[in-house]
């Protein structure tokens, strides 16, 4: 939609706050070296993996949980983003069942594929979420609400803040984001993933709190969970869940 129809026939520009309208202003990438972004290897990875990814983690408490705190916090048709959204499950999937308007973006094409198959009442694109704010190449509009699970933590340690930045501009003042990370303090690091390697980077807890305070956003609640994949090629690990609100 790129505007309004008023009465006197005349179209009137649609305000910032029309969610389809791109989002203006500078992008939060801006003090990012965009040329150093590198993501080799990572989304064939979850192309490779893609079809045994619920599989390897068939348990789902915490973002079932997370996702119903956004659901029982958003009025029906509220339009929300699934940055990282894998298959679209349960994310997507339940989102879009409680009746919101839900865009997922991914890298990977396998995964971007399984999402529309999974969830056919939702909106997928291929994507890298470097390019889908402000400035970027594919912008995307506003949105009520973000759940980023586990995606976050696919970028280098200095990509995370300017990736919270830009959701947060994404986001309507007082939108909810649902942010899922691995409690672990590194950067960049590849590890065995699922007979494939992938680099990650996390944070321990206070320090992953200030970063999401410092992008603009508060903390609501949080949860943890000692997670073990159903696989012996992923490590057990601690995740953490974070549910924000965007600060006006
Ligand atoms: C660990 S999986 C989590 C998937 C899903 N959110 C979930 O909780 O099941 C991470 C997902 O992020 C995607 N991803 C990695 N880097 C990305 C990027 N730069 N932009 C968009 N998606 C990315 C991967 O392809 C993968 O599907």
């Amino acid at each position: 939609m790129s505007g309004v129809a008023r009465q006197d026939g005349r179209t009137e520009s649609a305000g910032p706050e029309d969610p389809d309208v791109p989002v203006a202003g500078a992008s939060a990438y801006d003090g990012y070296d965009r040329s150093a972004i590198d993501r080799s290897g990572q989304a064939e990875a979850f192309d490779a993996i893609a079809g045994r990814y619920t599989e390897a983690f068939p348990h789902r408490e915490g973002q079932q949980a997370a996702t119903d705190w956004l659901t029982d916090n958003l009025p029906a048709g509220s339009r929300v983003l699934d940055v990282g959204c894998g298959t679209g499950l349960p994310t997507a999937g339940r989102l879009a069942g409680a009746g919101h308007r839900v865009v997922g973006v991914d890298l990977s094409a396998a995964m971007v594929a399984l999402a529309r198959e999974n969830v056919p009442g939702a909106e997928f694109h291929q994507l890298d979420l470097a390019d889908i704010g402000p400035g970027g190449a594919a912008p995307l509009g506003r949105f009520d609400a973000v759940a980023a699970f586990f995606s976050l933590l696919m970028l280098p340690r200095a990509e995370i803040p300017p990736a919270l930045r830009m959701l947060h501009q994404l986001m309507r003042p007082e939108g909810l984001l649902a942010l899922s990370m691995v409690e672990a303090d590194v950067d960049d690091t590849v590890i065995p993933f699922l007979g494939n390697s992938i680099r990650v980077s996390g944070y321990l807890r206070d320090e992953l709190r200030q970063v999401v305070r410092e992008a603009g956003f508060e903390i609501a609640g949080e949860n943890s969970y000692a997670y073990a994949p159903a696989s012996t090629e992923v490590p057990p690990e601690i995740q953490l869940f974070l549910h924000c609100r965007r600060r006006a």
